[in-house]
């Protein structure tokens, strides 16, 4: 094998994606998939690849440190991908310390497990942190994040995030590990949990429950395709700049509200109801604290050093998504039922 690429978080929404992109393109990898399987993960997820020869599952987690030494010296790992996080905002100002312990120690300990396993050489090796346009703040009604704007975060999330972000750059200026990190925009597709906008505002129509719009509804965020955040991913692991960090972001900007009506309209026609109908159940709820007003990326970095550019519009992704979750109603009605009925019953009800 060419490279032993650890994947962690391999089992949720992006980090499935990457790792069937990197199994299907790449058989001279071995690709080997650390997830916890939190509420978040999902092997199912993954069920088109699971007997690839080039792919191997490893339910551990990132707090174990003797878990992580162990799968390094086990596989040879040579590089590193890192997803596996806590990253719904919401679940944050739940629960802050779970974001600290996972995003934060846990991505020490795989910086550590990873600087001690290549100590003797890091030539060769890449440690890819995988995070989030959130670590920028909030943007006004004009503007866009670029690799330069400074960390200013607000929720629990991104501050757990922008720490880590910190410590991988830490461990570059400090021990010299060829780290990469990028920072992506919100996306949507295939598999999205459905604790997120859209696939929530998806599933509530399917189900003729409310729509929960928070506060007026005005918030916008710069939507990306998943695949394609999987395909920026792919890209700046071969080709990004050891040290470097990339923005990737849609160059698509929407009002919550104004999404939700694109979403209403996509659903009546594909579930064959009458024009307006799911329009009616949008319901504006309380709003989120310390709700961020807007994020949108500059990805002109990217797009000039690299060549990456979104592959589909949002009408054609989100077209291609509301399509795959009416298509695979089990996936769904498995996620939601359980836990996720509890959780929404406490972030909603009465709301
Ligand atoms: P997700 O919540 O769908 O998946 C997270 C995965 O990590 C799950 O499979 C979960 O089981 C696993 N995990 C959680 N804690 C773990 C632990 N302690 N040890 C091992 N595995 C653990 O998240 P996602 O939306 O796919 O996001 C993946 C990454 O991309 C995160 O780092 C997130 O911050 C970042 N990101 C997400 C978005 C977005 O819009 N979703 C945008 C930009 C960046
Ligand atoms: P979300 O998908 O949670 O992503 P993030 O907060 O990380 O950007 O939320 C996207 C936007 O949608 C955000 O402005 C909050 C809003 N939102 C609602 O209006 N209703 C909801 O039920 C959810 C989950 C989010």
């Amino acid at each position: 094998m060419k490279k032993v690429i650890l994947i962690t978080g391999g089992a949720g929404f992006i980090g499935s994606h990457v790792v069937r992109r990197f199994v299907n393109q790449y058989p001279e990898y071995l690709i080997v998939n650390l997830d916890a399987l939190t509420y978040a993960g999902n092997l199912e997820n993954l069920k088109d690849i699971e007997d690839a020869p080039n792919y191997k599952f490893e339910k551990a987690d990132i707090l174990n440190v003797d878990q992580l030494t162990q799968l390094f010296d086990v596989y040879n790992v040579t590089d590193v991908i890192h997803l596996a996080a806590e990253s719904h905002v919401d679940r944050s100002i739940l629960s802050p310390l779970d974001f600290v312990y996972t995003n934060v120690i846990g991505t020490v300990n795989l910086l550590q497990a990873a600087k001690t396993k290549w100590k003797d050489d890091f030539s060769g090796h890449i440690f890819y942190h995988v995070s989030t346009d959130e670590v920028y703040g909030a943007l006004g009604e004009t503007g866009l994040f670029t690799e330069e704007t400074k960390y200013d975060p607000h929720s629990p999330y991104s501050a757990s995030k922008a720490s880590s972000d910190h410590f991988v750059r830490a461990y570059y200026d400090t021990y010299g590990l060829p780290v990469k990190i990028s920072n992506c925009s919100n996306n949507y597709g295939p598999n999205h949990f459905p604790e997120k906008l859209i696939p929530l505002m998806i599933n509530n129509i399917i189900n003729n429950k409310p729509l929960p719009v928070y506060g007026d509804g005005k918030y916008t965020r710069d939507w990306l395709y998943v695949i394609d955040h999987a395909r920026a991913i792919d890209l700046i692991f071969h080709e990004g700049k050891i040290g470097d960090t990339y923005n990737i972001g849609g160059f698509n900007e929407w009002q919550n509200i104004n999404l939700v009506h694109l979403l209403c309209k996509q659903m009546d026609e594909k579930l064959n109801r009458e024009a307006g109908t799911s329009e009616k159940l949008i319901t504006y709820v309380k709003d989120r604290p310390g709700h961020d007003l807007r994020y949108a990326i500059d990805a002109s970095k990217l797009n000039k050093e690299l060549g990456w550019s979104p592959s589909v519009t949002f009408e054609e992704g989100l077209s291609a998504t509301i399509d795959w979750f009416l298509d695979n109603k089990e996936w769904l009605d498995n996620i939601t039922s359980g836990a996720y009925a509890s959780y929404y019953e406490h972030q909603y009800d009465n709301r």
